[in-house]
């Protein structure tokens, strides 16, 4: 008999995104010629840019021969990637990250999920709310969330980020050991200037908390307080794993890459106190468990930091911020309540005449044939709010706008 990791049994009812794909999917088949625009899950539109597919075609073609084939390669990364990100996303910024502290990956959510295996189970763990609902699931899965009582994970700590405290979360008063930061922050589209991120380092130090920074969304930055690496704030090694990604920096959503920086100086504790290096442990698994990108996607992410390539990404990424405030002037023109879209492609709606999320959602898709994110599938604190996302096109974001102009207030 197998008995099953009855965590799962707690979750509630399916992923997100996978809910709305179903929603999206009935309406559709009810109303096959609706004219519908996609604004909810993050998915972005345009194609790979150029260098990154030239990059691809010859790594393809060094695969078709048996001089360059390659078979397995390192499960953390060939060092022409591993060197290019070390280059290019931190030494640029006075940053000195070590290849061996980087890890490629398949995904900023695969590893922010499997991170937790290297962690214990007792660890009280605190996550900002709303928030990306993965790190919430894969907590629940691994039973460090408790059970789910008045809408609420009982063993988690929530905090808040609602426009009462203008979204920026402040440091619970209970103790806690890991939490998740993701910043430019997916849902809200807010962000954390270098001395707000700072106190939540200089805690970390003080109590000997693991931060956990996702920093899917640093490419999209446009101000200049805005850290682009948690690593910029002193200290930060010590206590804070980054998760980076390809995925909506490089339009890699279909081509999966990313990487997971774990310093060498960022320490675990055993149940007896003495220091562990979390390095060591993510390598363990990692090698374990993952066996690499392949060897043609990694050639793809290099082309990225290239001087060409650098050129092509950073400008679909102004393409999808032209939209993001095409969606938000258009909204606040409307009088509507607008967070985010400046350094991020979401933009964070409050709902109108006082509508919950799944109303204003269902309004959106059934009348005006627009989907996106209902804030309270990221959280409590997400109720009354609605998520829409910069990556469809411009015609479209435009159209969209347009109706959404049918809003009456
Ligand atoms: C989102 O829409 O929040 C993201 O695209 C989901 C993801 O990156 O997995």
């Amino acid at each position: 008999m197998a008995f099953i990791n009855e965590n799962y049994l707690k979750l509630q009812g399916s992923y997100l995104f996978s809910e709305i794909a179903r929603k999206v999917r009935e309406y559709k088949e009810d109303n096959p010629n609706a004219p519908i625009i996609r604004m909810g899950i993050g998915d972005v539109t345009k194609p790979l840019v150029p260098e990154v597919v030239k990059a691809m075609h010859l790594a393809v073609d060094e695969m078709a021969v048996a001089s360059s084939f390659r078979g397995y390669g390192p499960e953390q990364g060939y060092d022409f990637l591993l060197n290019a990100i070390v280059t290019n996303d931190y030494k640029k910024r006075g940053i000195e990250i070590g290849t061996d502290e980087v890890f490629v990956s398949d995904g900023a959510k695969s590893d922010t999920g499997n991170i937790g295996d290297i962690l214990g189970t007792d660890n009280i763990v605190a996550v900002t709310d709303p928030v990306y609902p993965v790190y919430v699931d894969t907590n629940v899965m691994a039973g460090r969330a408790g059970e789910f009582v008045n809408n609420l994970w009982n063993k988690l700590i929530y905090i808040p980020c609602t426009a009462e405290n203008n979204f920026i979360p402040e440091i619970p008063k209970q103790k806690f050991d890991i939490v998740y930061l993701c910043y430019p922050n997916n849902p809200t589209g807010t962000t954390l200037t270098k001395a707000q991120l700072k106190t939540w380092v200089d805690y970390a130090i003080e109590n000997k908390v693991l931060i956990m920074f996702d920093g899917a969304y640093e490419a999209f930055i446009t101000e200049d307080d805005v850290p682009h690496s948690i690593y910029e704030i002193e200290g930060a090694k010590q206590v804070a794993i980054e998760f980076r990604s390809f995925s909506k920096t490089a339009g890699f959503t279909g081509t999966r890459c990313a990487y997971t920086v774990v310093p060498k100086e960022l320490m675990g504790y055993t149940k007896t106190g003495e220091k562990v290096p979390l390095n060591k442990l993510w390598n363990r698994r990692h090698t374990t468990k993952f066996n690499g990108v392949p060897y043609v996607i990694q050639r793809a992410a290099e082309a990225c930091y290239s001087e060409q390539g650098s050129l092509e990404v950073k400008n679909v990424i102004s393409y999808y911020m032209k939209n993001a405030k095409i969606i938000k002037d258009g909204l606040e023109a409307q009088g509507l309540k607008v967070m985010g879209g400046v350094n991020s492609p979401y933009i964070w709606i409050k709902t109108p005449k006082g509508m919950n999320s799944w109303g204003f959602f269902d309004y959106l898709l059934k009348e005006l044939n627009i989907v996106g994110t209902p804030g309270v599938g990221f959280g409590p604190s997400g109720e009354g709010y609605l998520r829409l996302t910069s990556f469809n096109t411009l015609e479209n974001t435009i159209e969209a706008v347009e109706r959404l102009k049918k809003i009456s207030l």
